[in-house]
This record gives structure tokens, sequence and C-alpha cells, in this order.
């Protein structure tokens, strides 16, 4: 039976108890409205841990102030479900005031510099910094020996790595593939909001990382890969904020270079706004 817990004590009581029978304790942080996505999350820390942990918690320093907090969908007691047939032990459903006891607003900020400014970071100004603040309290309630995160959001796991070495947390980070619909899309809770048919239309930006993918891969140089890709977005019905060839530490543009590269994109599909991208290297 998994564990649902919503008090800090009971949650700090229960994996000192693990601790103590000197079991590993895996976590995996999320915002709720599981999918598949996250089932496999969980999967891999069971992997790595005796015990696994989720937080479920839609953290509202992450949302800018026009954006989708309000609405972002809550459905504790079908992730509560998921959760115990994807093996999780214990889920972590805080509240607002148990989170931020003494205000959001006022709280103890964690930033993480550089990688932060950038992309996602540009176009929702103050985004990673919320993320950066919520995981790191998140890490001292829960202290997990493994922390794992998807590569679906490619950059707040670059910088959840800065900051988990920089402010030296004991923990061991893992990157989770990205699950997706059999049709490519990228599996997401703000997939919630699309419509059946901008559901298959929504699938366009995995094809498109594939065609940006095949253009490096095939020689092409990034700036124009780019603008092709942001004009292949905007002719099949998106609004894209950025598409981007990028090395994988993400802060500086992919040259010509071989190696290690990753394509992402962010664009929106009416009022939903989708983020994917795709790993590969140029021999
Ligand atoms: P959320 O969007 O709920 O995602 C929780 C975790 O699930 C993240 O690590 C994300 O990358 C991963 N994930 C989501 N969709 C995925 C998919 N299709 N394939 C693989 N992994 C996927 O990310 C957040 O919440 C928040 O920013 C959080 C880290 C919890 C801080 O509030």
């Amino acid at each position: 039976m998994i564990e649902i817990v919503t008090e800090l004590d009971a949650l700090r009581a229960r994996v000192s108890q693990w601790r103590r029978e000197g079991l590993r304790v895996g976590f995996v942080p999320t915002m709720g409205n599981l999918h598949e996505g996250h089932f496999s999350l969980v999967r891999l820390a069971r992997q790595h841990a005796d015990r696994v942990v989720t937080s479920v918690f839609v953290n509202p320093t992450q949302f800018g102030p026009n954006e989708d907090f309000a609405r972002y969908p809550r459905t504790p007691e079908a992730d509560a479900k998921g959760l115990e047939a994807a093996g999780c032990d214990a889920m972590w459903l805080p509240t607002v005031e148990t989170m931020y006891p003494y205000g959001a607003e006022s709280t103890v900020r964690v930033q993480v510099p550089v990688v932060s400014e950038t992309l996602e970071g540009a176009h929702r100004p103050g985004h990673f910094d919320g993320v950066a603040t919520v995981v790191s309290r998140l890490f001292n309630q829960v202290r997990p020996d493994v922390a794992v995160f998807g590569r679906k959001d490619y950059q707040q796991l670059a910088v959840i790595r800065y900051m988990v070495r920089d402010l030296a947390f004991p923990l061991e980070l893992v990157g989770a593939d990205i699950v997706r619909e059999a049709n490519g899309l990228a599996m997401s809770s703000r997939n919630q909001y699309l419509s059946a048919q901008e559901r298959e239309q929504a699938a366009g930006i995995h094809r498109c990382l594939q065609a940006m993918r095949e253009a490096v891969q095939g020689g092409q140089a990034r700036e124009d890969v780019e603008t092709q890709a942001r004009e292949r977005l905007a002719a099949t019905g998106f609004d894209p904020d950025y598409a981007v060839v990028r090395r994988p530490d993400l802060t500086v543009p992919a040259h010509g270079e071989g190696g290690a590269k990753v394509a992402l994109i962010a664009a929106r599909l009416g009022r939903t706004r989708l983020i994917d991208n795709l790993e590969f290297a140029v021999p």
C-alpha cells in the first residue's frame, strides 16, 4: 500500500526509519496529473533504490503571473493509484502553506546562474529560480540518496545538476528517457489542454526535431537548420518560442564541430505551450 503523507514530521519520520534500516531512498519530484512519463521515473527510481518517495506539488513560485498555475490539472486520487501501481512507497502531498509557511513571496530563493537565463529561462523569467527553490527544499525534506528527473525537461535537469554540484547536495542524480505517445508527442500534463485534433498536430514538434537532427547530421549550418525549423513550425500552426541546436551544456550554440548535440523546441499550439527535445550525435 502506498502511504500518502501530508505533514513534514511524518515524512521525516518515515524516511528516517528507512535510513535506520539501511535502505536506499529514491525520490521523484512531480507536479501531479501523473502519466506514463512520470511512472517511468518511479520505476527507474525503484531500480536505483529500495524505497521511493514521489512528491506531488503544483509549485506556485515557478509559474509566471500569466501562466496556468490556477488551471494546472490536479488529480491526487488518480495519482495515488497510479503511483502505487508503479511501485512507489510514499506520496508526499504538501499544501502551499506546508511548503511555504512564511509565504511564497518572501521565501529564501535558490538561483542557478547562466544556464537558467537562456531558452526557457528567457521566455519564462524567474521560472528556474522557482524550480531550484522548490527542488532544493524538497531535497532537504526527503533527503534522498538518488533523485530521478526526466530528460523531457532537458534544461531543468541541467539546472538541477549545477545546483546539486554547487550546493553539494549529497545525492545521485539520474536522468530518464522521454516517454512519448504512439504518434511521437512527448507525454505531458499540459497535453490535457489539447483537443484530439491538436494532439495529432502537436506530434509535428517531434517530427520537426527529427528533421533538425537529420539536417545537422547531413552537414547543414546550424543557423539555417534553426530558421527552417521555426518556419516549418509556423507553417504547421505553431507559434514557436525557439527551435535551436545546442551543445549539451545548453549555454553555447552548437557550431560546426561534431559530438553530442541537443535540438530543443518550445512552441505554442492554441493556448498550450509545449516543449520537447532530441539528443543526438554528429560524427
Ligand atoms: P512535472 O512537469 O510534473 O514533471 C515531473 C518530472 O517528470 C520531471 O522530471 C519531468 O522531466 C518528468 N517528465 C514529464 N514528462 C515526461 C515524459 N514524457 N518523459 C519522461 N519524463 C517526463 O518538472 C516538474 O514537474 C517540476 O518542475 C518539478 C521538478 C516537480 C518542480 O516543481
